[in-house]
């Protein structure tokens, strides 16, 4: 607090030095093509914290990132997933250029960083791109499952995504571990009064069973009141969960009938169209994302989403190729070896 108001002093005495010098420039204009002098002044004293200068420049980035019905798509990577031979970053945008009808949805993309090298590669990829900033968090590297960083980690997402409703932005938020083959708005409800659709572990064969296992990590969101206090209950719950991930707590708000009580309307996502590895689509003729989910590591989802990419490559340049249920033969055997320790 002393350093604050000290700091404070120091501003005010060299802005009122600073007017002195104006008053000198004006009475002498000589003075005025100094260049040192132009855009300067007195502003950083209503600039008073580093903050406001951040929820700004959010607001610029979202609003140069979303559609014209205020609707972005949203994934959030650290430095382990532009990292390495062939980053995860890249597999998932690799998906937008192999996919049917998604090239166009990267202009729509914002990329959170929360370290500086994902920020930087984000830069180079000339992407939408938003460092997002934590206070005395080290997010490099890869956060291994359940690890307390990976939680940390998660619960920093679920703040960060409650501000992006605050703002009134519908979003898609996305793992950068879903390959995007076919354009979700398709296959998504455009019905206003559905508040929240999202893709599940185990699809039950009922869009509207809350009994659905639900997976945080693809869902399409709308900005209303009801989704806003959804995120505020959610993020509430974050010092009373200790051990575990956001996506847990929000299954078990579910099940305590959360939804119903904020009036939120829900569609749970088939697995025929939203698909994962933890069950995978049975036909390959409809899917539109494929989650790299019921999987430990970065290495592994790689290399089985290679085998994903693979077979979307042969059934999308062979006309005759019948093999729909082809993802469900893929074995996943690096995803089902990496939960061994
Ligand atoms: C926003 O517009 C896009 C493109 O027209 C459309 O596909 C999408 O469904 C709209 N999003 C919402 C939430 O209405
Ligand atoms: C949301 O809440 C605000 C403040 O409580 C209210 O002014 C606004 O009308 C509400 N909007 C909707 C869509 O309910
Ligand atoms: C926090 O956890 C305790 C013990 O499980 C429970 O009694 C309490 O209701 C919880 N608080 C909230 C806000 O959910
Ligand atoms: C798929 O095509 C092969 C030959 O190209 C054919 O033998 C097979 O019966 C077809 N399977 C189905 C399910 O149509």
């Amino acid at each position: 607090m002393h350093n604050l108001k000290e700091h404070g002093v120091q501003i005010v005495v060299s802005c009122l030095l600073f007017m002195g010098f104006l008053y000198v420039i004006f009475l002498n204009p000589g003075f005025r093509s100094i260049p040192m002098f132009r855009g300067q002044g007195c502003s950083y004293l209503s600039k008073t914290s580093s903050e406001r200068e951040h929820v700004d420049l959010l607001g610029g980035v979202l609003a140069e990132t979303a559609m014209e019905n205020r609707t972005l798509i949203i994934a959030m990577v650290n430095k382990a997933y532009v990292e390495g031979d062939k980053p995860m970053l890249d597999v998932f945008l690799n998906s937008f250029w192999l996919g049917e009808n998604t090239r166009d949805l990267v202009n729509h993309l914002l990329i959170v960083t929360v370290d500086r090298t994902s920020y930087e590669r984000c830069r180079f990829l000339r992407l939408h791109c938003y460092k997002l900033e934590t206070d005395g968090v080290n997010f490099n590297g890869e956060k291994l499952y359940m690890s307390a960083d990976f939680i940390k980690m998660m619960w920093r997402r679920t703040l960060f995504l409650g501000d992006v409703l605050r703002r009134g932005y519908n979003f898609i938020f996305t793992d950068t571990d879903v390959l995007w083959l076919r354009n979700p708005f398709e296959r998504l409800s455009s019905d206003e009064s559905t508040d929240i659709q999202i893709s599940t572990d185990n699809f039950n064969g009922y869009q509207w069973s809350e009994a659905n296992p639900i997976n945080t990590g693809f869902y399409i969101i709308r900005s209303n009141n009801k989704t806003i206090s959804l995120f505020d209950t959610w993020y509430g719950m974050k010092d009373n969960s200790t051990g575990q991930k956001e996506q847990d707590v929000l299954n078990h708000m579910v099940r305590e009938g959360v939804f119903r009580k904020l009036s939120l309307r829900v569609r749970f996502l088939d697995t025929t169209y939203f698909s994962g590895f933890c069950e995978d689509s049975r036909d390959i003729g409809a899917v539109t994302t494929v989650h790299a989910n019921c999987c430990k590591t970065i290495r592994a989802k790689i290399a089985d989403l290679k085998d994903v990419i693979r077979a979307w490559k042969r059934f999308r340049s062979s006309s005759t190729f019948n093999d729909t249920s082809i993802l469900r033969k893929l074995n996943h055997v690096a995803c089902r070896n990496s939960w061994k320790h």
